[in-house]
């Protein structure tokens, strides 16, 4: 108890001794100038407007688009493209649209990028576009995909990193409902069930190919209390049959919500697999022109009525039901009563 409290001790006569240093005497060296212009600058920029805010903040960020998910991360991704387009800087990326299913769409983002002179590194898709408006995506459309990528010389990647651990109900994995084998996984979010802690899974030649050329490096890569969580996470799932359970409340789910469609033309399609659903709101059934501003509005409605979704898609016009696995078939009328009352 004693040895524990020591390095908190530290860091709190740390801290005082930071408050009280004269302010003519800082820290040697701290904060950097650098630091210290980057501060007057944000300074300024907090005096401009939101968008040019985006902008100015847009111009220092360094990375590449992340996930050209919902409406808010495209716009920010075809901002960053055009950006450094117009300096100049090849991108590297290219994106298609999984919907609808027609692998042709990858086979022209293959066709731009060797038209700039690069052969695909790899293709990385989420098995359940739950980003983007969630989709029910044919096994032998992401096999056609796997093929395009591998014939031109790329890896696949399923990120799992929303669609994995048993989400999907069937299996562990989402990629394994289409039957391909990945050439790499990424895992994130449900790995510790609140626990911060990802990874990277790959085959050992694909790994080969990097030691020696990459040095790969995490400060806290290796955490065994990370790991603990998310050994603790694969426990459960075998040890309470989640998959199990998945696969019977997301029937009674996809059941629940079909009916509920059926009764309103306002909700133009559902769709999902397992704990992953969308509800996909339109204003007119006949043009099926997105309706976000009544996706939203049931949202904020069901947080009052206790149901937390969000919104997804290009349009921000689905819901996005994404219950934790822990929900079971007696939950589900109080969901899909909550989204009745609140359209
Ligand atoms: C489908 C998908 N893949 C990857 C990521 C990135 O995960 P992380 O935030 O752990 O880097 C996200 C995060 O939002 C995601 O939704």
């Amino acid at each position: 108890m004693r040895l524990r409290s020591i390095p908190c001790f530290l860091a709190l006569a740390a801290l005082a001794a930071y408050a009280q240093a004269p302010a003519a005497a800082p820290l040697r060296g701290f904060p950097p100038d650098k630091w210290k212009a980057e501060h007057e600058r944000e300074e300024q920029a907090k005096a401009v407007p939101q968008a040019e805010r985006l902008r100015i903040y847009m111009d220092r960020m360094a990375a590449k688009p992340h996930h050209a998910g919902s409406a808010g991360s495209k716009a920010v991704a075809d901002y960053l493209t055009a950006q450094l387009t117009e300096w100049g800087f090849d991108t590297h990326i290219e994106t298609f649209q999984a919907r609808p299913s027609d692998p042709a769409a990858l086979a022209a983002a293959i066709e731009r990028l060797s038209a700039r002179g690069h052969a695909p590194a790899a293709a990385i898709l989420d098995g359940l576009i739950t980003s983007d408006g969630i989709a029910d995506l044919d096994p032998g459309y992401v096999q056609d995909l796997v093929r395009l990528t591998h014939a031109a010389g790329g890896l696949w990647i399923a990120d799992e990193v929303q669609a994995g651990h048993g989400r999907t109900g069937e299996f562990l994995w989402c990629f394994e409902r289409f039957g391909v084998v990945p050439d790499l996984v990424t895992l994130g979010k449900p790995m510790g069930n609140g626990h911060p802690v990802a990874a990277v899974i790959t085959r050992r030649d694909i790994l080969a190919e990097l030691v020696g050329h990459v040095t790969i490096f995490s400060t806290f890569g290796g955490n065994p209390v990370s790991a603990a969580a998310a050994l603790a996470v694969l426990d459960v799932i075998d040890d309470e049959r989640v998959l199990e359970r998945v696969q019977r409340t997301g029937r009674a789910l996809g059941t629940g919500l079909a009916e509920l469609a059926a009764a309103r033309p306002e909700i133009g399609d559902v769709r999902g697999v397992g704990l992953a659903r969308g509800v996909e709101f339109v204003a007119d059934p006949a043009t099926r022109e997105p309706d976000e501003a009544r996706a939203q509005a049931v949202r904020d409605r069901m947080r009052e009525l206790g149901v937390l979704v969000g919104t997804t898609g290009r349009h921000g016009n689905v819901l996005k039901i994404r219950p934790p696995l822990a929900f079971d078939e007696p939950h589900v009328p109080l969901l899909v009563d909550a989204l009745d009352r609140a359209m």
